[in-house]
């Protein structure tokens, strides 16, 4: 009776001692996560396949802080990227995705910032231009955003990814738009921009260039706002506003890593 009592009691202890080890080892991971805000625009927010729908990435976006504004969450809502990557690869994961042509769809991350940055200048009735429109969701975000009296164009310059773009923008929401015209996607070298359509209240450069674009300059509205990743190796996600004067400003918003903005034989050559 004795033992057994004793042995009750070590078997108590013992549980007792496991429950304090997990609560420590718990506390030590909590600890050591790091803070979501600490994450440089490079890196991976959230990865795993249990993301698998746009209003969850949204609830996730806004967790981290990247997803600041309504009108953003919507957009992001609304035009599924789920429609705009090729068979097999996963949406909705916080990561570049490859289409081909030794391009890739933006990580949810890096379209949302850019969402947010030109939020102010995709109001209703005004003119974005994406360079480097590859899948075309963010071309299709614009158009959603600047609505029917705005314009939303497009410019990539492999043809195979302007025909999938457009068959990609005519299953989502923005279909309507393209059809209407207030929506264009058209094959170019993108640093020469689409004069057509300018001034752009809007211009989002989707590569890498060296440096920003004279054109693109030139092709921004006074009171306008570009973003564009500057650098080779290094790159910086560049916020170029001009002024109501014609003067420019710029500013660095954070490091990033995109594909080059080159000519179409180096990318497809690998350059
Ligand atoms: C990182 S991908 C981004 C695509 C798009 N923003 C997306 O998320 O689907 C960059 C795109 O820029 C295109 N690109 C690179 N240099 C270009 C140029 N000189 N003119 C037009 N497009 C270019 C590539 O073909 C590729 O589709």
């Amino acid at each position: 009776m004795k033992e057994n009592k004793a042995f009750f009691r070590l078997q108590h202890l013992c549980v007792i001692s496991l429950i304090l080890i997990r609560v420590a080892l718990t506390a030590k991971i909590t600890a050591t996560t790091p803070s979501p805000l600490s994450l440089s625009r490079m890196e991976q927010y959230w990865s795993g396949s249990a993301m698998n729908k746009s209003k969850g990435m949204v609830e996730n976006l806004q967790s981290y802080g990247i997803i600041k504004s309504r009108k953003v969450a919507e957009v992001i809502e609304n035009i599924d990227r789920g429609l705009f990557v090729p068979n097999g690869v996963q949406p909705y994961i916080d990561s570049p995705m490859s289409i081909g042509y030794n391009a890739t769809i933006s990580a949810p991350h890096m379209h949302a910032t850019c969402l947010q940055l030109l939020e102010n200048y995709l109001q209703p009735g005004m003119h974005a231009l994406d360079v480097g429109s590859g899948t075309g969701y963010l071309t299709a975000c614009f158009a959603l955003m600047v609505g029917p009296d705005g314009r939303a164009v497009g410019v990539e310059h492999i043809p195979e990814l302007v025909s999938f773009s457009i068959k990609n923008i005519e299953k989502s929401a923005a279909a309507p738009l393209l059809k209407d015209g207030a929506l264009s996607v058209h094959e170019c070298d993108g640093r020469q921009g689409w004069p057509e359509f300018a001034p752009y209240d809007a211009i989002h450069v989707g590569a890498a260039a060296p440096e920003i674009p004279q054109p693109l300059i030139d092709q921004l509205k006074p009171g306008g706002r570009m973003v564009i990743p500057v650098g080779n190796i290094y790159q910086d996600l560049k916020v170029v506003d001009k002024k109501s004067d014609g003067s420019i400003s710029i500013r660095t918003e954070t490091s990033v890593r995109y594909v080059p903005l080159t000519s179409k034989e180096a990318q497809l050559k690998g350059e």
